[in-house]
C-alpha cells in the first residue's frame, strides 16, 4: 500500500473513489458538505433516506458520473461529540477494504474538520488503518479467495496544515507496517514460525531499520543461566533462541526501557498438555513477542530520542522425551527455584528469565506483554488487555497514553494475597496458583523477579492478540496489539508525544 498526501480539493481529485466522513448528528460539514453539493445532495440523500446513519464505519457507495472522481464512499464517524482521531484508523481501514474488495485500486481520503486541530495524529491515523486495512490472510493460498484491490491511498491536506499531514502520514505509515508485520509473524504457522526463524525475522528487521541485535542459542542460555527458559525449551526438538534487540536513540543517557514480549511459537501445553479443541490457536502464542520485534521496526524507523530495548525469549512448548515434568524444580537466573506444577504455564517461566536479563542489560523501567493466561480472556473477553504492575504512577501514566491509540488497556490488582497463592512448600516459588484470578496470579510471579524499585507492567494480552471474526476496518486472526501502544509509549518517554489523551497534538498541529 501506497500512503501520499495532496493538497488538492476534494471536488477536484481524480481517483477510483473519494472518501470522504459523516456524523450521525449535526449537519454535513466539511468535505462531505462539499461533494454533497458537487453531486447535487446525493450524500444528504442517502442520509435522509436512513440508508446509513453515520455510525462508526457505516459504508454507502455513490457512483459520480461526470466528476474527477469515479466514485464516492460516504464513511460514517458516529457522534461528532465523542470523535477523537484513532477512529480515523477505522474510517480509513474500513474504505480500504470495502472498496478493495470492490476492484478499486487508487483511492482519495478526505478528513473530517475536526483534523485541523490534531492534523498529525489525524493523519497518522488515516494512513495506520489504510494500511492495516489492508492486510489479508490469504498468504498461504495458491489463488487467494480475497484480495485487496486498494493499491494507493491519498490523504487529502485540503484546509490543514500540510506539513502536520504529512508528518502524520510519514508516522502512520510506519506504525501501520509495524502492525501488518506483527500480524504476518503471528499469523505465520508454527512449522513455519519456529524460534529460528523468529530470530531470522528479527534479524531482517534489525537490519532493515539499523538496530543492534544479539540471538543467544542454547549454549550461551546456559552460560547466562536461564534455567527457567531452557527447562520450557527442552522439551522440542526446536532450538530455542534468545532475541535482543537494541536501540540507542539517547546514548548520552542511562535511562533504558525494556520491552519484552513472550514468545511461544507454539503452545502445546507441554506435559499437561492442552485438550485439542483450538489448539491450533496456539501458533499464535508468541503474539506478544511479534508485537515487540514490530514495535522495534517502528522505533528503528521513527527514532525517538530514548533507548530501548527488545527482548523475546522464544521457544517451543512441547511434550518431547525431555519435557520438563509436573514436580520439577527448575532455577531462573537470578537464582529463585520454581516448583513446577503445571507445564501448560510456560509463559511466565521464559519471560522470568528475560525479566531478569533486562536488569542484567541496566533497564530502568520494563513493560512486558505476553498472550498469558485464559483467565485474562474470560475477566475482560477481546475487549481489552489486563495491565498489572508495580508503580502505580508507571500504570497510569500506560492506561492514559494507551487510550488515544484505540487499543484498550483495563488496570488489575497486585494484592500480596496473589503473591502468597504463589508460593511453593520446597521451592521460591511454584507456577500455578490455582483457578482463582490466575491472570493476578501470573501477574505476581513475574513480579517476584522485578527490583520493586524498577517500575514495570505486564500486560496480558491473551484476548485482544487475535479475534475469531474480522470487522468493517480489520481482517480476522491476528491484530498487531500492542504495537500502537509501544509506539506511543516510547514517543511519551521520550518526550514527544504524537497522540495525546485529548486528541489534540503538540504545539497544537
Ligand atoms: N498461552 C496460554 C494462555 C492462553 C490461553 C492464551 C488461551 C490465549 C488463549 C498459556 O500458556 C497457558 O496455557 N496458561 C494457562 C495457565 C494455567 C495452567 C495456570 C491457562 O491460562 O490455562
Ligand atoms: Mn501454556
Ligand atoms: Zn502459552
Amino acid at each position: 500500500m501506497q500512503i501520499r498526501t495532496a493538497q488538492d480539493a476534494p471536488g477536484t481529485v481524480r481517483t477510483g473513489a473519494l472518501v470522504v466522513p459523516v456524523f450521525s448528528d449535526g449537519e454535513l460539514t466539511g468535505p462531505a458538505k462539499a461533494i454533497d453539493t458537487a453531486l447535487g445532495g446525493a450524500i444528504a440523500d442517502v442520509l435522509a433516506s436512513g440508508e446509513i446513519k453515520g455510525k462508526l464505519c457505516e459504508l454507502a457507495l455513490i457512483h459520480a458520473k461526470g466528476q474527477p472522481f469515479q466514485r464516492v464512499l460516504v464513511v460514517g464517524l458516529g457522534e461528532s461529540a465523542k470523535f477523537e482521531p484513532y477512529m480515523l484508523a477505522r474510517y480509513a481501514g474500513a474504505a480500504v477494504r470495502y472498496l478493495g474488495r470492490r476492484n478499486v485500486a487508487e483511492i482519495a481520503v478526505a478528513l473530517p474538520l475536526q483534523a485541523a486541530t490534531s492534523a498529525v495524529a489525524c493523519a497518522s491515523f488515516a494512513a495506520e488503518g489504510a494500511i492495516s486495512g489492508s492486510f489479508e490472510t490469504t498468504s498461504y493460498q495458491e489463488k487467494p479467495d480475497k484480495r485487496m484491490a486498494v493499491t494507493s491511498t491519498t490523504l487529502l491536506s485540503h484546509g490543514l496544515d500540510r506539513a502536520a499531514v504529512e508528518t502524520g502520514a510519514n508516522r502512520g505509515t510506519v506504525v501501520g507496517d509495524a502492525v501488518n508485520l506483527a500480524r504476518r509473524l503471528a499469523l505465520t504457522p508454527a512449522n513455519d514460525m519456529t524460534p529460528t526463524h523468529l530470530a531470522d525475522e528479527a534479524m531482517k528487521v534489525a537490519k532493515e531499520v539499523g538496530v543492534e541485535i544479539d540471538v543467544l542459542d542454547e549454549a550461551r542460555a546456559r552460560t547466562e543461566k536461564m534455567g527457567s527458559f531452557l527447562s520450557v525449551a527442552q522439551g522440542s526438538a526446536q532450538p530455542p533462541k534468545f532475541i535482543v534487540m537494541t536501540y540507542k536513540g539517547d546514548p548520552s543517557s542511562k535511562e533504558l526501557l525494556a520491552l519484552v514480549g513472550k514468545g511461544i511459537t507454539f503452545d502445546t501445553g507441554g506435559i499437561s498438555l492442552k485438550p485439542p479443541d483450538r489448539m491450533e490457536e496456539m501458533k499464535y502464542d508468541m503474539s506478544g513477542g511479534a508485537g515487540t520485534i514490530a514495535a522495534m521496526y517502528a522505533i528503528g524507523k521513527l527514532k525517538p530520542k530514548l533507548n530501548v530495548v527488545a527482548i523475546v525469549p522464544a521457544t517451543e512448548n512441547m511434550p518431547g522425551g525431555k519435557a520438563t515434568k509436573p514436580g520439577d524444580i527448575v532455577t531462573a537466573m537470578n537464582g529463585k527455584t520454581i516448583e513446577v506444577i503445571n507445564t501448560d504455564a510456560e509463559g511466565r517461566l521464559i519471560l522470568c528469565d528475560a525479566l531478569c536479563y533486562a536488569q542484567k542489560l541496566g533497564a530502568t523501567k520494563i513493560v512486558d506483554t505476553a498472550t498469558l493466561t485464559g483467565a485474562c480472556v474470560i475477566a475482560l473477553g477481546h475487549a481489552a488487555s489486563a495491565v498489572v504492575g508495580n508503580n502505580d504512577a508507571f500504570i497510569d501514566q500506560f492506561v492514559a497514553l494507551s487510550k488515544p491509540t484505540g487499543e484498550r488497556y483495563w488496570p488489575m490488582p497486585l494484592y500480596d494475597d496473589y503473591t502468597s497463592a504463589m508460593k511453593s512448600d520446597i521451592a521460591d516459588l511454584k507456577n500455578t496458583g490455582g483457578r482463582p484470578a490466575g491472570t493476578l496470579t501470573a501477574g505476581a510471579f513475574l513480579k517476584a523477579f522485578v527490583d520493586e524499585k524498577t517500575p514495570w507492567l505486564h500486560l496480558d494480552i491473551a484476548g485482544t492478540a487475535y479475534l475469531d471474526n474480522e470487522s468493517a476496518w480489520q481482517a480476522k486472526g491476528p491484530t498487531g496489539t500492542p504495537v500502537r501502544a509501544f509506539v506511543s509509549l516510547v514517543e511519551t518517554l521520550a518526550g514527544a508525544p504524537v497522540v495525546h489523551a485529548n486528541g489534540a497534538t503538540k504545539a497544537g498541529v
